[in-house]
């Protein structure tokens, strides 16, 4: 019995371990490397960065990263609707060091585009959506429904990493139960 208890234990700091793992927040670079943050190169692929948003799965505190001369060009953090005309006159906030870090402070869509005239219109922009942590867990039900906004590509969350977390979530509900026994 008191074997069994030690088990069950060290399963379950396993478990939470695991789970601070997930939780731990992360550095994305925008674009997937160094080059990204420019105009798109073919017409084709206009949609290239948030192409790669949508393959990625943000959480709150996570950071995402720009690279790119910052002679010429920039980074502007703006409204959906700024977004959606490429507004570059009056963004919520403006970077232009070349390295560019952004915390992801809360759940929902980001949209930033570049500061750099005609940029955006050609495409140098994205909307990187962050999910709430209610909805990550939601996991063990099938995929959720798709997160629709106006002036911006649907995004369906990728459910694999979420059933994962689901299952983490089973397993210590689990061995909790376990060790009380
Ligand atoms: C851009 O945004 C500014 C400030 O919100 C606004 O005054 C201006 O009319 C906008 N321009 C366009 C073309 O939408």
């Amino acid at each position: 019995m008191a074997a069994a208890s030690s088990i069950a234990l060290s399963s379950t700091t396993l478990v939470l371990l695991l789970l601070f793992s997930f939780s731990e927040a992360r550095e994305f670079l925008v674009g997937g490397n160094a080059n990204a943050w420019n105009i798109p190169n073919s017409q084709s692929n206009s949609e290239s960065l948030n192409q790669w948003a949508q393959s990625s799965r943000f959480r709150v505190s996570d950071t995402l990263v720009w690279k790119y001369d910052s002679t010429k060009d920039s980074v502007l953090r703006v409204t959906k609707e700024g977004y959606a005309s490429c507004n570059t006159s009056d963004p919520i906030e403006e970077y232009k060091d070349g390295n560019t870090k952004v915390k992801l402070d809360k759940s929902g869509p980001h949209y930033f585009i570049s500061g750099a005239a005609g940029h955006c219109e050609k495409g140098q922009k994205v909307i990187v959506v962050v999910l709430s942590a209610r909805h990550r867990f939601m996991g063990i039900s099938p995929a959720p429904a798709p997160v629709e906004f106006e002036g911006g590509p649907a995004v369906a969350p990728i459910s694999g990493a979420t059933s994962l977390e689901g299952s983490l979530m089973v397993a210590l509900g689990v061995l909790v139960g376990f060790v009380l026994m």
